[in-house]
């Protein structure tokens, strides 16, 4: 059993942005499950304090010399009980609107602050003067919000635990003015291209991967990606020299939140038994959202964050076509402005055969998950993505791009074991074609189910996964120290 520190700066059911929540949630449940002593440490957002009913404060303490006290409360979490350790510093994360923004869309401006202190927290929880009566032998990060820690690991002088950086997604970087630097306690020898420094800024995710112990994407299809020039961000030299160190595990769901058969967001539940349960959702989904009821218009599906990486905007170009085509549309989805008033633009154009609601609602995107016929997710990279999982354990076969975990997690229909429709080329003609090509299928009955069922039978869930971060942690955990 290995003690296990799991810092992040999302969790589902609690707060949530996008699948770094949904990860956070299920992974460490997963490994709790197969034994491990696995603890969070998640920012203490009104969300998160509201949320969670157990909280006791286990210790008071400054983060930085000279700073104000915090308290770290600790708590379970509401459906799986893993342990979770809470900063509760409610200047800093008590406020109104996102985790990392604000009503406007602008970074919240002491974000190096937030993030920089829960770093600091989760290495103090992995040292060996830990504030609480715990301390973790491994600490696994969790993109830039978390990057700092293996630094202040690093530079820690008693005895303290290793550490993981997973990449969820390389294109945030966390990157601030050098000033920093002394702000967040760090010495100026870090300093340097072997360290912190990133093109003259202090780089949270470049402190990451440069001092943890290792570095893991969340698909082998991503690890290899970002080693080259064109998906690198700048880091492909960091990351090609120390490829030795670097691996993809691909995400796995959660089955329980995430299953056609008990979804509580769900009017009509369906399994592999009685796919006409699922037609039945359907034809629900189009009366509520202004759809023309119609149980043989080939209904799809988007649930999404509306930005240039998933690749929404060549949708947009091959829609028209479509639409001739019979086809339904029904999107849920925020982000850009632009693609915002483009995709509501395009919902009046085709009111009754397009749905677009733009916010972020969880009853929804289960609904239409499990309403639609076909999921798409053409995106130009996706480190691993979760929502073809799930359209995959709902009988929605998804249409994606190959790359990153998309490539990893779903077999192409011209194969007999196809789950959904692959593409390559990220462009609105190739997405056009491939989208044809699934409503074919779709009206081709019988093969649609052996796709469906396919899919539905295809184990998208963590133990296999989990399994292998244990036999990371395991092997990090018996080198010699100083690797780096
Ligand atoms: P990413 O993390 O890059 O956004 P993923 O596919 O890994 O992509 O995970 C996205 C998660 O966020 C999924 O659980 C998806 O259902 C959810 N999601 C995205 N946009 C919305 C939205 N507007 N409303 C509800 N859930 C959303
Ligand atoms: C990031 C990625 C997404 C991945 C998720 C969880 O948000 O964009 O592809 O599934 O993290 O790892």
């Amino acid at each position: 059993m290995t003690r296990i520190l799991f810092a992040t700066s999302e969790v589902h059911p609690l707060i949530k942005t996008g699948g770094l929540a949904d990860v956070s949630a299920s992974l460490p449940a997963a490994l709790q499950e197969l034994g491990q002593d696995v603890r969070l440490l998640v920012p203490g957002y009104s969300q998160v304090l509201d949320g969670l009913s157990d909280k006791k404060t286990v210790a008071t303490f400054a983060v930085f010399p000279g700073q104000p006290e915090v308290r770290l409360l600790s708590a379970s979490m509401p459906n799986t009980k893993v342990p979770v350790y809470v900063l509760d510093a409610p200047q800093y994360f008590c406020r109104v609107a996102g985790p990392y923004q604000y009503h406007l869309g602008g970074d919240w401006p002491d974000n190096p602050m937030r993030f920089g202190m829960l770093s600091r927290v989760a290495a103090m929880l992995g040292s060996a003067g830990s504030p609480v009566d715990w301390q973790a032998e491994l600490v696994h990060c969790n993109d830039w919000q978390t990057g700092l820690a293996p630094a202040y690991l690093h530079l820690e002088k008693s005895a303290h635990a290793r550490s993981v950086m997973t990449v969820h997604n390389l294109a945030f970087q966390g990157n601030f003015e050098r000033d920093w630097l002394k702000l967040l306690n760090l010495p100026q020898h870090v300093f340097d291209m072997h360290g912190v420094e990133f093109h003259g800024n202090l780089s949270f995710l470049k402190s990451g991967l440069h001092y943890a112990n290792r570095i893991v994407t969340v698909s082998p299809t991503y690890a290899h990606e970002i080693q080259s020039t064109e998906m690198g961000y700048g880091m492909q030299g960091l990351l090609t020299a120390r490829k030795a160190h670097v691996s993809g595990i691909l995400n796995g769901i959660d089955e329980n939140e995430w299953n056609p058969a008990t979804d509580k967001h769900l009017e009509v539940r369906y399994d592999d038994s009685d796919l006409s349960l699922k037609t039945r959702g359907k034809l629900a989904l189009q009366q509520r959202l202004g759809l023309e009821v119609n149980e043989h218009a080939p209904l799809l599906g988007v649930v999404s964050r509306l930005t240039h990486q998933k690749g929404l905007d060549l949708l947009l170009e091959c829609l028209p076509a479509l639409m001739e085509g019979g086809a339904q549309l029904v999107v849920l989805g925020s982000g850009e402005a632009e693609l915002e008033r483009r995709y509501q633009h395009l919902a009046q154009r085709y009111a009754g055969r397009v749905s677009v609601t733009i916010g972020f609602n969880e009853a929804l995107s289960h609904q239409i998950m499990a309403g639609a016929d076909i999921f798409l997710m053409p995106s130009r990279f996706e480190p691993c993505g979760l929502n073809q999982m799930y359209g995959m354990r709902y009988g929605t076969p998804p249409v994606v791009r190959r790359t990153g975990g998309l490539a990893d997690s779903v077999i192409n229909a011209n194969l007999p074991e196809g789950t959904g429709f692959v593409f390559d080329e990220p462009s609105a003609i190739s997405l056009q074609r491939t989208i044809k090509w699934a409503i074919e299928c779709y009206r081709d009955t019988k093969n649609f189910r052996r796709i469906q069922l396919n899919g539905m039978h295809h184990d998208v869930g963590w133990k296999h996964s989990a399994q292998l971060y244990i036999d990371l942690y395991k092997t990090i955990l018996n080198e010699p120290a100083g690797h780096i």
